[in-house]
């Protein structure tokens, strides 16, 4: 025992996720890539502050700003910088030098006043780094990273998220800097999101061999970006299971699969990142992502149009629902993941592409089949001709010449007599325009697999699937997401023994999105039909005996 004590005593202490104190919760606020994309102004984020503080809408009877439900970071994303080609060699982008950022100021005539209205407000500010916009190459140097936490500080944001498309990637290199640099205004510790995507080094956090975890920014992207359908919500969503089950999403360093598109919706052909792929979300599908967000306990970072009335209000009921958001900024030892998981498994999202790309292989195949049939043809013709030639010689010359009507007659694949050449001009046309036709829908497929970053993969998932999260420890209180990947209406079967950490076999069910009591239940509870892409939230706590 006092062997063990001592041994605990000499062990360097258990340093928390990240030391800069921040996110002992999930954050929350609100980001402008998913609206905005690169179309950004300092105009357009200080309107978005003031709606993000404005008490425009109800909960239980109270006027409440969104800032007042827990998402007071507002922050911009890329476009903000002047590109340009800067520097003795103008290898640079969008910075001087001596590393300084070089900011666009007639899109931002002042960062500053930003964030002071931010702060003003009650918000904090966020900004963007290692763009993806006029992306650097030439920017690995110290002074760079100097240049850009100088300037954060100097601006006064409150938090960073940093990109993974420069070559300022070294996240430790930022995180000491940012700590070394004293704040001129604002919140002294800078909330940091480490937005490598998933793939690009350094992207995930990791235990050190003294048990403390390695974790020097607050938040980290699990995924790619996500759009506003529910297939890439639920790819997304998928990326922090494995995060959640080594226990690598805690307080001070969460596993994030990227904004919430909650009222983000496209029109075809409009102005978003996504484009035909931000089409939007129906109240059953916008209910999953955000109870799916809050249960992984995922940063909570809206994108619609907060300052558009008729999208505020519809989005209100889910994003200002207090229960939910409780679950998501609980924490009682594990961040919420996958305990049950259907057999049938339903195909969630067929890429558009699949369409093309099984046309072109049809068209080739046939123009294969054509080319392979005329080519036997021809040489069946072509023999058949030779022997005929060399059976009237060896039976001497007594046949004479052969008819060229015989020749045709048995050479059909080449009618050579005038009238049947048009057919054969036009075969010779669809031949060609099939072969055309064919290579082009499978370029198309190859540049969309390739080239865009938006493009997705098929993806077949259980067609139901169960998320839980602990809020309060020892089975006291857990929360339940049932969700229904399928496209038809299901009856959702609970059965309160598969759920990690719950021991009761009566139990109490709380309807978390109508704040409803359904009762106490033995061994089960059924979710009777539940909508397709629809996800009941509920939290089941232990019934009096
Ligand atoms: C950018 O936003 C402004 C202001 O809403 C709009 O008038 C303009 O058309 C947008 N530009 C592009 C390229 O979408
Ligand atoms: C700076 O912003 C203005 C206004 O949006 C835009 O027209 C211009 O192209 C931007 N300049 C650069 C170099 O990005
Ligand atoms: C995960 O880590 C946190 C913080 O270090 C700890 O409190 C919790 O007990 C751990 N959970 C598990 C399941 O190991
Ligand atoms: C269900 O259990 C709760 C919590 O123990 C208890 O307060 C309540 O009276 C029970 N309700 C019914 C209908 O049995």
């Amino acid at each position: 025992m006092a062997l063990a004590a001592l041994a605990l005593l000499l062990l360097p202490p258990l340093v928390a996720a990240s030391d800069n104190r921040l996110a002992q919760s999930p954050p929350m606020g609100w980001r402008s890539w998913n609206l905005f994309g690169s179309n950004v102004s300092q105009l357009r984020i200080e309107r978005i502050m003031r709606a993000m503080a404005e008490r425009e809408h109800l909960v239980d009877g109270v006027p409440t700003s969104l800032c007042d439900l827990g998402y007071c970071d507002v922050g911009l994303d890329d476009n903000w910088q002047l590109c340009g080609a800067y520097g003795a060699e103008g290898q640079l982008r969008f910075h001087d030098e001596t590393g300084a950022p070089i900011v666009n100021t007639t899109r931002f005539p002042s960062l500053k006043a930003m964030t002071d209205l931010a702060h003003s407000l009650g918000l904090y500010a966020g900004w963007y780094g290692n763009n993806c916009i006029c992306m650097e190459t030439h920017t690995e140097a110290e002074k760079f990273y100097r240049g850009d936490v100088q300037a954060l500080r100097a601006y006064g944001f409150d938090s960073i998220k940093l990109d993974g498309c420069g070559s300022q990637n070294d996240l430790e290199l930022f995180d000491r800097l940012i700590k070394e640099t004293p704040a001129t205004s604002g919140r002294e510790a800078v909330l940091v999101e480490n937005c490598h995507w998933g793939s690009r080094e350094p992207f995930a956090p990791h235990f050190a061999a003294d048990g403390s975890l390695w974790c020097p920014w607050n938040f980290y992207r699990t995924s790619g970006d996500v759009r506003a359908n529910y297939d890439s919500v639920v790819r997304n969503l998928l990326t922090t299971v494995d995060y959640a089950r080594r226990n690598l999403s805690q307080p001070g360093c969460w596993a994030y699969p990227d904004m919430l598109e909650v009222g983000v919706a496209c029109s075809e052909g409009g102005d978003c990142p996504g484009g035909t792929l931000d089409l939007g979300l129906n109240a059953a599908e916008t209910r999953a992502h955000f109870g799916a967000w809050a249960i992984v306990s995922s940063p909570l970072i809206l994108s619609h149009d907060v300052t558009d009335p008729a999208i505020a209000a519809a989005v209100w009921p889910v994003i200002a629902n207090k229960e939910v958001i409780a679950v998501n900024q609980a924490w009682a030892g594990h961040s919420g993941s996958p305990f049950f998981e259907s057999s049938e498994q339903v195909l969630l999202y067929t890429p558009p592409e699949w369409a093309y790309r099984r046309r072109g292989v049809l068209l080739l195949v046939a123009c294969a089949l054509c080319a392979a049939v005329y080519a036997f043809r021809r040489l069946a013709a072509a023999r058949r001709r030779r022997r005929s030639t060399s059976t009237a010689e060896e039976e001497g010359h007594e046949l004479g010449t052969l008819e060229p009507k015989r020749l045709v007659d048995e050479g059909q694949a080449i009618p050579a007599t005038a009238p049947r050449l048009p057919l054969r001009v036009l075969l010779c046309l669809a031949f060609t325009a099939a072969l055309v036709a064919g290579v082009a829908q499978l370029v198309y497929v190859w540049g969309e697999e390739t080239l865009n970053p938006y493009h997705s993969w098929e993806l077949l998932v259980p067609a139901a699937q169960y998320f839980y999260k602990p809020v309060r420890p020892h089975g006291e209180a857990t929360a339940v997401l049932l969700m229904n990947h399928a496209p038809t209406r299901r009856d959702l079967r609970l059965e309160f023994a598969a759920i990690p950490g719950v021991l009761c076999t009566r139990c109490h069910v709380r309807d978390l999105w109508a704040h409803r009591d359904l009762g106490n239940f033995s061994h089960a509870y059924v979710a009777s039909d539940v909508e397709s892409h629809d996800a009941p939230f509920l939290l089941i706590t232990p019934a009096a005996v």
